[in-house]
């Protein structure tokens, strides 16, 4: 079983990875209208994976006899001033849900929810790679320079190739 302050925590984390994967959905809405496929895609990439994130939570909290509530998804931003802005928004959210994912496995840790610990991990690490995909991505265009057309040319080639 589920301690219940245990299932709400973790059915804000799912609803907090489907608003991420709507973030990026949006995100790649944005780069498609102004024709950088490869920005497009990666983010396409970006949010089909937090679709899977929300639903190794799901899966995890039935699997614990534990309650599944979704809730509602704020709509989100829908213009951004160019890359680096997008960017930057990108690596300021994984900030918010690595510290998000933090709180819950401390909560856990307070509660002896071992099992819950544990199945927190593999997220810590995630967080790890998510913050470093955004900041290494936001590097590059602030050292090419977002309004550089060539060199965004050339990134969104390489950004393209994420599989
Ligand atoms: Fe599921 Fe990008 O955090």
């Amino acid at each position: 079983m589920l301690n219940k302050k245990i299932e709400k925590a973790l059915n804000d984390q799912l609803n907090m990875e489907l608003q991420s994967a709507y973030i990026y959905q949006s995100m790649a809405a944005y780069f498609e209208g102004i024709n950088f496929k490869g920005f497009a895609k990666w983010m396409e990439v970006q949010a089909g994976e937090e679709q899977e994130h929300a639903k190794k939570i799901y899966d995890y909290i039935f699997a614990k006899g534990g309650k599944v509530t979704l809730e509602g998804i704020d709509a989100p931003k829908t213009a951004w001033k160019n890359a680096e802005e997008v960017f930057k928004e990108s690596l300021g959210h994984e900030q918010a849900v690595t510290k998000s994912i933090e709180k819950i496995y401390a909560l856990a840790r307070k509660e002896n929810d071992y099992a819950t610990e544990i199945f927190l991990q593999w997220f810590i690490t995630e967080q790890v790679e998510e913050e470093d995909n955004a900041t290494s991505i936001l590097e590059k265009i602030k050292l090419l320079g977002a309004n550089n057309s060539t060199s965004m040319y050339l990134l969104d080639k390489e950004l393209g190739a994420r599989a």
